[in-house]
């Protein structure tokens, strides 16, 4: 029997509460396709950072290295600053584990209204393929004279060549799947002096790898504007760090909520354990009260199970999911126009299987 060792990083806020949810659901599928997940606990969180000063232990990536993936909630709490929660645990993982691919579908599912008209599953199916290690998220640059009138914060965008082509080819890989082999470029190279020039000859030069993939080249303003006016020209979406962030919540919204968003942060060479959580944060504002949309992150597990091999389990618990949202007598929670728990929607897709 094939069996998988989890780590698993419920983090803050709503991750306690989606966390379990997604868990009942692989214990149901494993069952079913004849495979075991075994789950190891870390309990790594902001509550940790006030208790010990530091988001994990000094060994803590290398506690995490030796499982097949990691599952995580979300990290982030107020009363921690965010840029050293973040950077003590989230960010550590993805650039330890080379997890530069961040991958995440886009995708409006039965049932559920969308804040745009007119709009049909299928109409808004897309991947958002976000470059995950370097970018705008980097840590050069720095400040002076804090405090003082002529105060100067510099803060660099590091683009490299391999961390460019990379995330590119992944990109043109994943289209050359589809039945209509389709990528657009997220660009600013009209406004961004030196690395969106740079990006855009990046893709200029894989794409001609590619020459069966059709290419669109979209400055990262009106590509905002066309998510949400024309979704469905998209299909595969490869973007910078910061920009892929942004179109990954946007895309979201426009399908009705942030809640269902999934995504893997994945290293393709499979060196290191990929990281596998919803798009969404720790939400603080309905922490606590057992009404947050699990989907995020059971569509995340789902997505976990396809990378470790097992993509008719995976594809099961997507279809288990459409099923319970286009069901319109199964439980809903708020964020879908309902009044369920977490517990009553995780149960209704464990049900389904
Ligand atoms: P957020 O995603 O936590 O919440 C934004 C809004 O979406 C809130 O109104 C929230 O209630 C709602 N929402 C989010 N997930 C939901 C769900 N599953 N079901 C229903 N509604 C949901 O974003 P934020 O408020 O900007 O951030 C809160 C904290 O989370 C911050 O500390 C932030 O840094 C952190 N954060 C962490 C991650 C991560 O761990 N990957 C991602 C984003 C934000
Ligand atoms: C995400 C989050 C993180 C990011 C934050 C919390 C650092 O917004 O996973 O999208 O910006 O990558
Ligand atoms: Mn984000």
């Amino acid at each position: 029997v094939q069996q998988y060792e989890i780590a698993v990083l419920p983090g803050d806020g709503i991750g306690n509460e989606v966390v379990p949810e997604a868990l009942r659901v692989l214990d149901v599928v494993s069952a079913k396709y004849g495979f075991e997940v075994g789950y190891r606990h870390f309990d790594w969180s902001c509550q940790t950072y006030l208790s010990t000063g530091a988001m994990m232990p000094d060994d803590g990536l290398d506690r995490l290295r030796d499982h097949h993936a990691i599952l995580l909630g979300a990290v982030g709490w107020p009363g921690v600053p965010d840029h050293l929660s973040l950077w003590g645990l989230l960010l550590p993982i993805r650039r330890a584990f080379d997890q530069y691919v961040n991958l995440r579908p886009v995708r409006l599912l039965p049932g559920v209204t969308p804040p745009v008209r007119d709009k049909q599953p299928g109409d808004i199916d897309f991947w958002v393929v976000r470059e995950n290690t370097e970018g705008e998220y980097s840590q050069l640059g720095g400040r002076q004279g804090e405090g003082t009138e002529t105060e100067l914060v510099l803060q660099t965008a590091a683009f490299t060549r391999r961390g460019t082509d990379r995330i590119m080819r992944y990109a043109f890989e994943l289209a050359r799947d589809l039945d209509k082999p389709h990528v657009t470029s997220a660009t600013k190279s009209n406004g961004i002096f030196h690395s969106m020039p740079y990006w855009d000859e990046r893709f200029a030069a894989i794409s001609a790898e590619y020459p069966d993939v059709r290419v669109d080249q979209d400055h990262i303003d009106i590509l905002c504007a066309r998510f949400v006016m024309s979704p469905e020209r998209f299909d595969v979406v490869v973007a910078s760090n910061l920009f892929g962030d942004i179109l990954s919540d946007l895309g979201p919204g426009v399908t009705g909520t942030i809640g269902v968003a999934p995504s893997g942060n994945i290293n393709p060479e499979r060196i290191y354990p990929s990281t596998f959580e919803p798009v969404h944060g720790s939400a603080p504002d309905i922490a606590g009260r057992g009404v947050a949309n699990p989907v995020g992150q059971i569509w995340s597990a789902a997505m976990m199970l396809d990378h470790l091999g097992q993509p008719e389990a995976a594809t099961d618990v997507v279809r288990a999911i459409e099923q319970v949202l286009g069901d319109q007598s199964a439980p809903r929670t708020p964020d879908l126009g309902g009044g369920a728990g977490t517990e009553d929607l995780g149960k209704a897709i464990a049900d389904a299987l």
